[in-house]
């Protein structure tokens, strides 16, 4: 991996994604984005793992796809590209995804940490839909994710202006979940993916599917969709630990069976 440092923590059941090209404050271009495809689809299919962090470092998450690469492309050439169905491939990670945000998380930075589960933001994260200053709009689901998490006036406003907004204003509007100072938000993260990593994986994709579904369907079709995975947890071993250790008064053992 030339862009990218993952590292898996087999003991805890978490795996850690770290954009890392710095110097360009982690700009997404076509070879880091397919390394992150790949690591992701990768630590999906390890059993020892059950929750991906994916972070940049403190000064940037990531300024945005690389509009170095992209300023001189042609209609057909971002076609031929076809980038997004490498976004799409990310999108289909079934383990629990947390973002681990500090600094800029701009356009396809944004975009990114939006297309993970949770977002852990250091209180100097800067987040911003800011392509309409370069001549375009957000191509990776920045018109759709942030209007369903922060509401059409203010996602208007900020792919309108391309105006930032603060770890602050974030958690006021919903888009993320915690908001730390800038040296414990990684701490903070694995906190979080522990506290999953302790729970059943099978369960927790079934729950993770659930819930995204509600931002595809409508209510009914959702809740028949909820119930079918409710029956379906029932086909686990870790439900019968989950509920025996509760009646046994003991903690359980998962291994996501
Ligand atoms: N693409 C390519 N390179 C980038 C980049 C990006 N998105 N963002 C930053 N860089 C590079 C800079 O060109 C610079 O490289 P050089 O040293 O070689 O010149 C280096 O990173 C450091 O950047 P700055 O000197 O600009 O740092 P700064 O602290 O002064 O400013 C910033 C930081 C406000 C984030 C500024 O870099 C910036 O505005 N970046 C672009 C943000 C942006 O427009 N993102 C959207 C991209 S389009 C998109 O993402 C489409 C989509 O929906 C998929």
């Amino acid at each position: 991996m030339q862009y990218i440092k993952v590292t898996p923590d087999y003991a805890q059941h978490v795996a850690l994604i770290e954009l890392n090209r710095p110097k360009a404050l982690n700009a997404l271009n076509l070879e880091l984005m397919g390394e992150v495809r790949d690591a992701l689809k990768a630590l999906d299919e390890e059993e020892a793992v059950r929750v991906i962090i994916l972070t940049g470092n403190a000064k940037a998450f990531a300024a945005g796809a690389d509009i170095k690469q992209m300023a001189d492309k042609t209609p057909i050439d971002m076609l031929k590209i076809d980038q997004f169905s490498t976004w799409d491939q990310i999108k289909k990670t079934k383990k629990p995804l947390i973002a681990a945000v500090s600094g800029f998380a701009l356009g396809g930075g944004c975009e990114l940490a939006m297309t993970c589960d949770m977002i852990v933001a250091s209180e100097t994260a800067k987040f911003g839909q800011p392509e309409i200053k370069i001549g375009v709009m957000p191509g990776a689901g920045g018109t759709q994710r942030l209007t369903k998490a922060v509401g059409k006036a203010k996602a208007m406003e900020m792919v309108l202006t391309g105006s930032f907004i603060s770890a602050d204003e974030a958690k006021h509007y919903g888009l993320v979940n915690k908001v730390v100072p800038v040296e414990m938000f990684m701490h903070e993260a694995l906190v979080l993916a522990k506290s999953i990593a302790s729970m059943s994986p099978i369960a927790a994709q079934l729950a993770k599917e659930a819930v995204n579904r509600s931002f595809e369907t409508h209510l009914e079709e959702g809740l028949f969709f909820e119930r079918k995975n409710f029956y379906m947890a029932f086909a686990s071993e870790d439900q019968k630990e989950g509920m025996h250790a509760f009646i046994e008064k003991r903690a359980p053992d998962y291994k996501g069976k």
